[in-house]
C-alpha cells in the first residue's frame, strides 16, 4: 500500500499508525496498529473517532491484513468485526460494504490495497470540495458556533464542518469560532480547540449550556456541524447536543448548516428514526477522564443516560453542504 497521510491517521513504513485523540490535546501519541481487537478497542474508547475516520482506520487496517496475506475468511471476519465497533456512523458501514465487494475479485488482496488507497484520497478530495462550496455561506468576520469535532482529526482531509471554517479563515482572515466544549467526552473543548490553536483561528470555548443565552445576546452569525448519518429526507445524526443548537437556532434565527461528505448520506435510511443511536457507558456521564487522569463526581451507581448522538429533523436545517454543492429545503431530494 502506498503512503497514505492525514492528520491522525496514517499509513507509513508499512504501518498503520494512529494518532490518539483520547490522549489529545495533552499528549501527541501515536499508535501502531496490527491486528482486529487493538483497532476494536481504538474505535469503542474514541481514540479513532469521528464519522469518516473510523471507516478509514478500519478500512486501513483490513488492506494491512490483506498484505500481510491474510486468507479470505479472515478478512471477511474483521470487516464484520470493525463494523460491530459503533453503528450509528454510516460511514463505516459503507466502507467495510466496499471491502465486501473487493473480496470477492479473483485478486482480493491487491482489491483491497487499492480501495483503500482510493477511499483514503477520495476523502481528502471530498473535504476540499466540501470547504469550496461551504465557504460562500460565510461572510468577513462572522462568529461560527460548532459542535464536537469535525475537522483533520475526523477525517482524512481538511475535514468537514470545520473544513468549512478553515477555509473561511484562510480566506477572510477575521472568522471568530465559538466551541461547544461537547459533553460528554469534550471533542470541542479537546481537540476543535487543539485544532483552531494549531490553525491560529481565534476561538473562544463555551459550554455547551451556555449556546442559548450567546445567541441571545447575538453574538452567533452562523452554525456549522457535521453528521455521522444523513436520512434520505434530510435529518440528520450528530453529537448529542446538534439538536439543541438546531432548536435554539430557529428560535433566534440563526442559520443552521450541516455538512458531511456523500459517504455520510444514507439512501436507504427514510428518515432519522430508523437511525440507530449507539448508547455509551455511564461513567462517561458520571465523571471525566482522559490525559489528566480521571474522576467521578456523581454518587456510586448513579443511573445515566448518554446517547452518544441525537437525531436533527430536517425541518431546523437551513441547508446541508456535501461534496456536490449546498441544497435548501425544497431541492434536498436532488442530493
Ligand atoms: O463520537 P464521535 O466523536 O465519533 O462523534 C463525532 C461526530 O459526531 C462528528 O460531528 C461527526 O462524526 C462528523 S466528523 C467529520
Amino acid at each position: 500500500m502506498k503512503e497514505l497521510i492525514g492528520a491522525s491517521l496514517k499509513y507509513q513504513a508499512g504501518k498503520v499508525q494512529v494518532l490518539d485523540q483520547y490522549l489529545l490535546p495533552h499528549q501527541e501519541v501515536w499508535h501502531h496498529c496490527q491486528d482486529v481487537v487493538s483497532m476494536q478497542n481504538l474505535i469503542n474508547k474514541l481514540q479513532v473517532r469521528g464519522a469518516p475516520l473510523i471507516g478509514l482506520a478500519a478500512t486501513l487496517l483490513v488492506a494491512y491484513l490483506a498484505e500481510q496475506g491474510a486468507a479470505r475468511e479472515e478478512l471477511n471476519e474483521a470487516i464484520d468485526a470493525l463494523e460491530a465497533t459503533r453503528p450509528t456512523a454510516v460511514n463505516l458501514k459503507h466502507c467495510m460494504d466496499c471491502l465486501r465487494q473487493a473480496l470477492q475479485q479473483h485478486d482480493f488482496a491487491g482489491a483491497i490495497v487499492q480501495l483503500a488507497e482510493q477511499l483514503f484520497e477520495e476523502d481528502v478530495a471530498l473535504c476540499q470540495r466540501i470547504g469550496e462550496h461551504g465557504v460562500s455561506l460565510v461572510e468577513a468576520a462572522d462568529n461560527i458556533l460548532t459542535h464536537c469535532n469535525t475537522g483533520a482529526l475526523a477525517t482524512a482531509g481538511i475535514g468537514t464542518a470545520l473544513g468549512v471554517i478553515y477555509t473561511a479563515a484562510q480566506k477572510f482572515g477575521d472568522i471568530h469560532v465559538w466551541v461547544d466544549e461537547t459533553r460528554p467526552l469534550l471533542q470541542g473543548g479537546r481537540l476543535t480547540a487543539y485544532e483552531l490553536k494549531r490553525w491560529q483561528i481565534p476561538y473562544t470555548l463555551l459550554c455547551d449550556s451556555m449556546a442559548a443565552s450567546l445567541m441571545a445576546a447575538g453574538k452567533v452569525d452562523k452554525i456549522f456541524v457535521g453528521a455521522d448519518r444523513i436520512a434520505a429526507n434530510g435529518d440528520f445524526a450528530n453529537k448529542v447536543g446538534t439538536y439543541n443548537l438546531a432548536v435554539l437556532a430557529q428560535y433566534h434565527g440563526i442559520p443552521f448548516y450541516v455538512v458531511a461528505p456523500k459517504t455520510t448520506f444514507d439512501a436507504k435510511c427514510i428518515h432519522g428514526g430508523d437511525i440507530e443511536i449507539e448508547l455509551r457507558c455511564t461513567s462517561e456521564v458520571t465523571g471525566v477522564s482522559g490525559s489528566f487522569g480521571e474522576c467521578q463526581w456523581a454518587p456510586d451507581n448513579a443511573p445515566v443516560f448518554n446517547p452518544a448522538f441525537d437525531v436533527t429533523p430536517a425541518s431546523l436545517v437551513t441547508a446541508w453542504v456535501f461534496d456536490s454543492g449546498i441544497y435548501y429545503q425544497p431541492e434536498f431530494s436532488a442530493v
